[in-house]
Parts: structure tokens; sequence; C-alpha cells
């Protein structure tokens, strides 16, 4: 019998917990040719959504682009990719491919090439360098939104619904700039015929970037917090797995599961597959010790990559994840803490946070009037707590 306890794929409908309301919406978005932007932290399940609501939307008739951004190693890359994606997808008989694709990409000098064999279609675009006399970065951003301008015209030509699913859409800007981000609004803003979700993990960032007034999608589109899943529907959800496997779970252990996993629904699958297995492999009822015990047994197992991630980081970014672990991550700023932690003042606390939210480690979760600071990974912090030596003791 298979774990029912699945990490780090995309899960398909039926084995998402809760999040109905959400792939509701992004639904609606695709039909309605809408704009929404679904923000939260990396683990949370937004890629699952996104994947699920595309499902169903082709299953309702939509045609649906979707692409990871930090899957692509330049813009145009992904412009390319989504050339190639609307010839085969909406541009009807083969032999009219090609001359529909130069009708509405023209500008982007398409080249198309089907190979017959595979049946599939694959576009190169004219180099961006010759685009422009200036950067070969400021034409990269160009490309995208000329890109999806022609997707907007081939859109308009048929009746079915057309959306285009961006996720980790900050790696666009990032890698774009704030050229690209203006570009992309406008793109965005005029195109009727065609619905938009922009997924993204860096919380902060998408934050400003969709509700500062002075920036260009303030107010473009609706925005969608994705939190945590409710607790009561993964202890079912555990509760359920376990009995399925015909196994044993007392319900406090079922608790120290998502204790442990802080919630994280990445984490939450990894720890109760991990106990899934050991409960089977030991005929044991599983305990709130076992589930402790089980959790030190994968963080040790996984020391050689903790143990990289902790000697990339720098000094004073060691002494403010201590002071994240040691203080579940409030009151931060205060001048005890920042002593207690070995950082001289609350803004070299600030850069050291900063930096650690960069480098993808820690998040800001900002919930009724609080800062939380708190880790992508929560499993890191029993790996800190296990094999780092505290401050107070140095
Ligand atoms: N709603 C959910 N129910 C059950 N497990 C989930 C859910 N959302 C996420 N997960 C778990 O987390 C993992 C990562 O989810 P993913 O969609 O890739 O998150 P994100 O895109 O936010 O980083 C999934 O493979 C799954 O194990
Ligand atoms: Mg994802």
């Amino acid at each position: 019998m298979n774990n029912p306890f699945e990490f780090g794929r995309e899960l398909s409908d039926l084995e998402i917990v809760d999040r109905d309301q959400e792939i509701q919406e992004v639904v609606r978005t695709i039909h309605n040719r809408g704009r929404l932007f679904l923000i939260g932290p990396r683990r949370f399940g937004k890629t699952s959504i996104l994947r699920a609501a595309a499902e169903r939307a082709r299953k309702e008739g939509a045609v649906v682009f979707r692409y990871n951004a930090e899957a692509y190693p330049s813009l145009t890359v992904l412009a390319e990719r989504i050339v190639t994606d609307a010839a085969k997808e909406l541009t009807g008989p083969i032999r009219k491919a090609g001359r529909k694709i130069q009708e509405v990409f023209g500008a982007l000098q398409p080249q198309l090439t089907y190979d017959p064999v595979s049946d599939t279609f694959s576009a190169t675009l004219g180099q961006p360098g010759r685009r422009t006399s200036s950067s070969g970065r400021q034409a990269e951003e160009m490309l995208l939104s000329d890109t999806l301008a022609g997707l907007n015209r081939l859109a308009g030509m048929t009746s079915a619904p057309v959306a285009v699913i961006i996720d980790e859409f900050q790696a666009v800007v990032e890698e774009g700039g704030p050229k690209a981000e203006g570009q992309l609004r406008a793109a965005v803003q005029t195109h009727d015929n065609v619905g938009y979700v922009f997924a993204g993990s860096k919380t902060r960032m998408l934050s400003e970037m969709t509700g500062d007034e002075g920036r260009p999608f303030y107010r473009l589109g609706e925005r969608h917090f994705v939190g945590p899943v409710p607790r009561e529907d993964f202890r079912l959800f555990i509760a359920g797995g376990f009995e399925h496997g015909g196994l044993e779970i007392v319900e406090e252990a079922i608790e120290t599961i998502l204790d442990l996993s802080q919630d994280v629904p990445y984490n939450v699958q990894r720890l109760a597959h991990a106990c899934w297995n050991h409960a089977r492999e030991s005929s044991q009822t599983m305990s709130s010790q076992c589930v402790t015990a089980v959790l030190h047994h994968l963080v040790s197992r996984d020391d050689p990559f903790y143990t990289q991630t902790w000697n990339r980081i720098s000094a004073s970014q060691k002494r403010a994840l201590h002071a994240i672990v040691y203080t579940l991550g409030t009151g931060l700023f205060s001048g005890d803490i920042t002593r207690m932690f070995g950082l001289r003042t609350p803004s070299s606390m600030q850069a050291a946070l900063q930096g650690l939210m960069k480098a993808g480690i820690a998040w800001e979760n900002e919930h009724r009037g609080t800062t939380r600071y708190r880790l992508e990974d929560p499993f890191l912090a029993v790996w800190i707590t296990l094999f780092t030596v505290p401050p107070k003791e140095r």
C-alpha cells in the first residue's frame, strides 16, 4: 500500500486538503478574464491551487497557459514557450498555424517549426538584442509584453476563455527590473481577451508591488493571501491517512505533527509521511514522543543540507536566525533581544533579517496587527536547536 502523505509535488484536485475557496476564485478569474494575485509563502500550496484550478477550468472549456517563472533561465525563453503553446492551442488546423502566428506575433519575428513525429511546435523569436539600441535586458521585458499582446489578439479570435497563469511571478520582475513591471502592467491592463493569475512567494515584495500607490501593479487586480490550511481539516486528513493504512496514532500525536510543522502544509505532509512509515515498520502506536523522535531522525538525515544553508549565511544572519528560533519570531527589535543575540543595534537586526528573507530562509507573517518572523522551513528551527550552539552558552 502507498503512503497517503505526499510532499514536494503538485497535488491534484482530489488530494488537496481545504482550499476550495482559493481554487474557485482562480477558476472564476479564468472564466471572467479577470486579474488575480495569489500571495503566500513557499510550501503553503499555491502551485497546487493553480494546478487544480487550471485543470478544472480546462474541463469547463477554458484554454489555460500556466508557467513557473522561476523555471525559465530568461524572459526570452519564457516568451518562446508562450508563443509555442499559443501555436499549439489556439491556431486551429496545423496548416494555418504558421500564418496566424506571423499575423499576431509579427513584431517578434517568430520562427515556427512543426515536428510531425512528436506532433509538437517549437517557436524561436528574433534576437531581442537587435530590437533596441540600449541593453538587451530592456529588450527582454518588451519581448514578454509583446508576446502577451499577441496572445491577446489570438484569444480574441476564439470564443473560449483564455488565461495565463504565472507562478513565482516576482521572478519576472527580479529578472527584468522596474521596466518589466511597467511594461507588464501596460500589457495586462489593456488585454480584454485574456485572464491573468499571478502567484508569488516573496510575500513582502508582492504585497508592496500590488499595494503601493506608486507601483505599476497597484490595484490592478484582486489580491488573495494564501494562509495555513485550517487545523481541523488537517487533523481529519492525518487521522484518515493512518486509518486507511490500518495504523494507530493517538490524537495528541496528530497535534504534535501540526505543532512541529507550524501548520506549513509541505512540512505537515513530510512529517506525517515519515511517521506513517515508522508506524508501519515498527507496528507501534504513534505517540507524541514517537513523532518527535521521527522528526529528529529526519533532520539528522538532512544535516548536510541544513549545514550548507547555515554555512552560506553571514555571522549576523546566524544571530538573527537564532533570535527567530528562540523568541518564536516576535519582539526582535527590542534592545534586550538584539543584545542578547549579539547584534549591536535594531538596525543591524533589520539588515540581517532582510538578508534571511532575500535568501528564502525567513518570511514575515503579518497577522492582526503584529509581525512575526517565521522560517520557510520550520524543520530548520529543529535542526538549529539540535546542532548549533545557542547564544547564552557562547
Ligand atoms: N492544501 C493542501 N493539502 C495538503 N497538502 C498540501 C496542501 N497544500 C500544499 N500541500 C503540501 O505542500 C507541498 C508543496 O505545495 P506547493 O503547492 O508546491 O506549495 P507552494 O507552491 O506554495 O510552494 C505539496 O506537495 C503538498 O505536500
Ligand atoms: Mg510553488
